[in-house]
Protein backbone atom coordinates (compact mmCIF):
# COMPACT_ATOMS: atom_id res chain seq x y z
CA UNK A 1 0.00 0.00 0.00
CA UNK A 2 1.42 3.45 -1.16
CA UNK A 3 1.88 6.32 1.63
CA UNK A 4 -1.30 8.30 -0.33
CA UNK A 5 -3.44 4.99 -0.31
CA UNK A 6 -2.97 4.68 3.08
CA UNK A 7 -3.72 8.02 3.52
CA UNK A 8 -6.55 7.96 1.57
CA UNK A 9 -8.35 4.86 3.26
CA UNK A 10 -7.20 6.40 6.89
CA UNK A 11 -9.33 9.19 6.03
CA UNK A 12 -12.25 7.30 5.04
CA UNK A 13 -13.10 5.87 8.08
CA UNK A 14 -14.78 7.24 10.83
CA UNK A 15 -14.42 7.21 14.76
CA UNK A 16 -17.67 6.85 16.21
CA UNK A 17 -17.51 7.90 20.20
CA UNK A 18 -19.45 5.71 22.44
CA UNK A 19 -20.88 3.36 19.74
CA UNK A 20 -22.46 0.70 20.51
CA UNK A 21 -22.07 1.91 24.13
CA UNK A 22 -20.09 4.01 26.31
CA UNK A 23 -16.35 3.51 26.03
CA UNK A 24 -16.30 2.26 22.75
CA UNK A 25 -14.94 3.66 19.94
CA UNK A 26 -16.41 2.53 16.95
CA UNK A 27 -14.83 2.64 13.00
CA UNK A 28 -17.13 3.47 10.80
CA UNK A 29 -15.78 1.93 7.18
CA UNK A 30 -18.99 2.94 5.25
CA UNK A 31 -17.57 6.26 4.12
CA UNK A 32 -15.05 4.11 2.76
CA UNK A 33 -17.19 2.20 1.15
CA UNK A 34 -19.09 4.56 0.04
CA UNK A 35 -15.58 6.13 -1.86
CA UNK A 36 -15.08 3.72 -4.96
CA UNK A 37 -11.15 5.00 -4.93
CA UNK A 38 -10.78 4.58 -1.81
CA UNK A 39 -12.81 0.64 -1.72
CA UNK A 40 -10.73 0.16 -4.72
CA UNK A 41 -7.48 1.16 -3.88
CA UNK A 42 -8.15 -1.09 -0.34
CA UNK A 43 -9.52 -3.87 -2.76
CA UNK A 44 -6.08 -4.03 -5.12
CA UNK A 45 -4.40 -3.77 -1.77
CA UNK A 46 -5.76 -7.41 -0.56
CA UNK A 47 -5.36 -8.84 -3.93
CA UNK A 48 -1.83 -7.93 -3.82
CA UNK A 49 -1.62 -10.03 -0.49
CA UNK A 50 -3.68 -12.67 -1.91
CA UNK A 51 -0.94 -12.92 -4.04
CA UNK A 52 1.74 -13.38 -1.63
CA UNK A 53 0.48 -15.57 0.40
CA UNK A 54 -0.59 -17.94 -2.71
CA UNK A 55 -4.07 -18.10 -1.43
CA UNK A 56 -6.36 -20.50 -3.36
CA UNK A 57 -9.57 -19.17 -1.41
CA UNK A 58 -10.62 -16.41 0.32
CA UNK A 59 -12.51 -16.60 4.34
CA UNK A 60 -14.51 -13.47 4.99
CA UNK A 61 -15.70 -13.27 8.07
CA UNK A 62 -19.56 -12.06 8.80
CA UNK A 63 -20.20 -9.23 8.24
CA UNK A 64 -18.01 -6.36 7.43
CA UNK A 65 -15.52 -9.08 6.37
CA UNK A 66 -17.96 -9.85 3.97
CA UNK A 67 -17.95 -6.89 1.96
CA UNK A 68 -13.91 -6.62 1.91
CA UNK A 69 -13.45 -10.22 0.78
CA UNK A 70 -16.17 -10.50 -1.59
CA UNK A 71 -14.21 -8.29 -4.88
CA UNK A 72 -10.69 -9.22 -3.48
CA UNK A 73 -12.10 -13.26 -4.68
CA UNK A 74 -13.54 -12.11 -7.71
CA UNK A 75 -10.03 -9.90 -8.73
CA UNK A 76 -8.27 -12.86 -7.67
CA UNK A 77 -10.26 -14.70 -9.59
CA UNK A 78 -10.93 -17.46 -6.90
CA UNK A 79 -13.60 -18.95 -4.76
CA UNK A 80 -15.18 -17.00 -1.78
CA UNK A 81 -16.14 -18.85 1.38
CA UNK A 82 -17.87 -17.05 4.39
CA UNK A 83 -17.50 -18.00 7.83
CA UNK A 84 -20.95 -17.31 9.57
CA UNK A 85 -22.18 -16.68 12.99
CA UNK A 86 -23.84 -19.46 14.25
CA UNK A 87 -27.32 -21.09 12.65
CA UNK A 88 -27.14 -19.23 9.11
CA UNK A 89 -26.04 -22.11 6.87
CA UNK A 90 -28.40 -24.63 5.71
CA UNK A 91 -25.62 -27.36 4.97
CA UNK A 92 -23.21 -29.39 6.96
CA UNK A 93 -21.34 -27.10 9.04
CA UNK A 94 -18.52 -27.23 11.13
CA UNK A 95 -19.06 -24.68 14.43
CA UNK A 96 -16.63 -23.31 16.68
CA UNK A 97 -17.39 -20.96 19.45
CA UNK A 98 -15.44 -18.87 21.58
CA UNK A 99 -14.59 -16.25 24.56
CA UNK A 100 -16.28 -12.96 24.46
CA UNK A 101 -15.94 -10.44 27.39
CA UNK A 102 -18.91 -11.56 28.31
CA UNK A 103 -20.71 -15.00 27.43
CA UNK A 104 -19.38 -16.98 24.59
CA UNK A 105 -20.03 -16.74 20.31
CA UNK A 106 -20.16 -19.60 17.65
CA UNK A 107 -18.88 -19.15 14.18
CA UNK A 108 -20.13 -21.89 11.45
CA UNK A 109 -18.36 -22.98 7.51
CA UNK A 110 -19.71 -24.92 4.78
CA UNK A 111 -17.27 -28.09 5.61
CA UNK A 112 -17.57 -28.62 1.74
CA UNK A 113 -16.21 -25.28 0.62
CA UNK A 114 -12.80 -25.85 2.08
CA UNK A 115 -10.46 -28.89 1.90
CA UNK A 116 -7.16 -30.56 1.78
CA UNK A 117 -5.10 -28.60 -0.24
CA UNK A 118 -6.60 -25.28 -0.28
CA UNK A 119 -4.32 -22.19 1.22
CA UNK A 120 -7.04 -20.00 2.57
CA UNK A 121 -6.59 -16.17 3.31
CA UNK A 122 -8.70 -14.48 6.30
CA UNK A 123 -10.34 -10.70 5.60
CA UNK A 124 -11.86 -9.02 7.93
CA UNK A 125 -12.44 -5.40 8.76
CA UNK A 126 -10.93 -5.14 12.41
CA UNK A 127 -8.82 -7.07 14.61
CA UNK A 128 -9.90 -6.65 18.50
CA UNK A 129 -9.44 -9.35 20.64
CA UNK A 130 -9.02 -11.87 18.11
CA UNK A 131 -11.89 -14.07 19.22
CA UNK A 132 -13.06 -13.98 16.00
CA UNK A 133 -10.36 -14.49 13.63
CA UNK A 134 -8.86 -17.12 16.28
CA UNK A 135 -12.38 -19.27 15.96
CA UNK A 136 -11.98 -19.05 12.15
CA UNK A 137 -8.52 -19.96 12.19
CA UNK A 138 -9.44 -23.19 13.60
CA UNK A 139 -12.42 -23.91 11.72
CA UNK A 140 -10.31 -23.52 8.68
CA UNK A 141 -8.08 -26.39 10.31
CA UNK A 142 -10.18 -28.46 10.88
CA UNK A 143 -11.42 -28.89 7.32
CA UNK A 144 -8.03 -29.83 6.42
CA UNK A 145 -7.09 -26.57 4.18
CA UNK A 146 -3.96 -24.58 5.35
CA UNK A 147 -4.22 -20.88 6.53
CA UNK A 148 -2.24 -18.83 4.16
CA UNK A 149 -2.66 -15.76 5.80
CA UNK A 150 -5.01 -13.63 8.04
CA UNK A 151 -5.45 -9.42 6.39
CA UNK A 152 -7.36 -7.07 8.18
CA UNK A 153 -7.65 -3.36 7.45
CA UNK A 154 -7.38 -2.36 10.74
CA UNK A 155 -5.97 -3.45 13.95
CA UNK A 156 -7.07 -1.94 17.33
CA UNK A 157 -3.56 -1.98 19.02
CA UNK A 158 -4.64 -1.24 22.36
CA UNK A 159 -6.40 -4.68 22.33
CA UNK A 160 -4.57 -8.14 22.40
CA UNK A 161 -5.67 -9.22 19.05
CA UNK A 162 -2.55 -9.85 18.08
CA UNK A 163 -1.02 -11.91 21.30
CA UNK A 164 -4.28 -13.90 21.00
CA UNK A 165 -4.14 -14.62 17.62
CA UNK A 166 -0.21 -15.34 17.87
CA UNK A 167 -0.42 -19.16 18.81
CA UNK A 168 -3.00 -20.35 16.25
CA UNK A 169 -1.39 -18.26 13.53
CA UNK A 170 1.73 -20.59 13.58
CA UNK A 171 3.59 -19.57 10.55
CA UNK A 172 1.05 -17.21 8.77
CA UNK A 173 1.11 -13.73 8.50
CA UNK A 174 -1.24 -11.47 9.87
CA UNK A 175 -1.30 -8.20 7.82
CA UNK A 176 -2.90 -4.89 9.05
CA UNK A 177 -3.23 -2.49 6.06
C1 LIG B 1 -16.53 -7.12 14.53
C2 LIG B 1 -15.47 -7.02 13.46
C3 LIG B 1 -14.75 -8.34 13.57
C4 LIG B 1 -14.85 -8.65 15.03
C5 LIG B 1 -13.55 -8.32 15.72
O1 LIG B 1 -17.63 -7.79 14.05
O2 LIG B 1 -16.05 -6.83 12.18
O3 LIG B 1 -15.38 -9.35 12.82
O4 LIG B 1 -15.92 -7.86 15.58
O5 LIG B 1 -13.64 -8.55 17.09
P1 LIG B 1 -12.74 -9.58 17.87
O6 LIG B 1 -11.34 -9.48 17.31
O7 LIG B 1 -12.83 -9.11 19.28
O8 LIG B 1 -13.32 -10.95 17.67
P2 LIG B 1 -19.04 -7.80 14.74
O9 LIG B 1 -19.14 -8.99 15.62
O10 LIG B 1 -19.31 -6.47 15.33
O11 LIG B 1 -20.00 -8.12 13.54
P3 LIG B 1 -20.49 -7.38 12.21
O12 LIG B 1 -19.30 -7.28 11.29
O13 LIG B 1 -21.50 -8.33 11.75
O14 LIG B 1 -21.03 -6.03 12.59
Amino acid sequence: LSDDARTLLLSRIKDVPDYPKPGVMFKDITPLLADPEAFAALTDALVELAGRYGATKIVGLEARGFILAAPVAVQAGIGFVPVRKAGKLPGATLAQSYELEYGTAEVEVHAEDLSAGDRVMVIDDVLATGGTAEASLSLIRRAGAEVAGVAVLMELSFLPGRVRLGEALGEAPLDAL
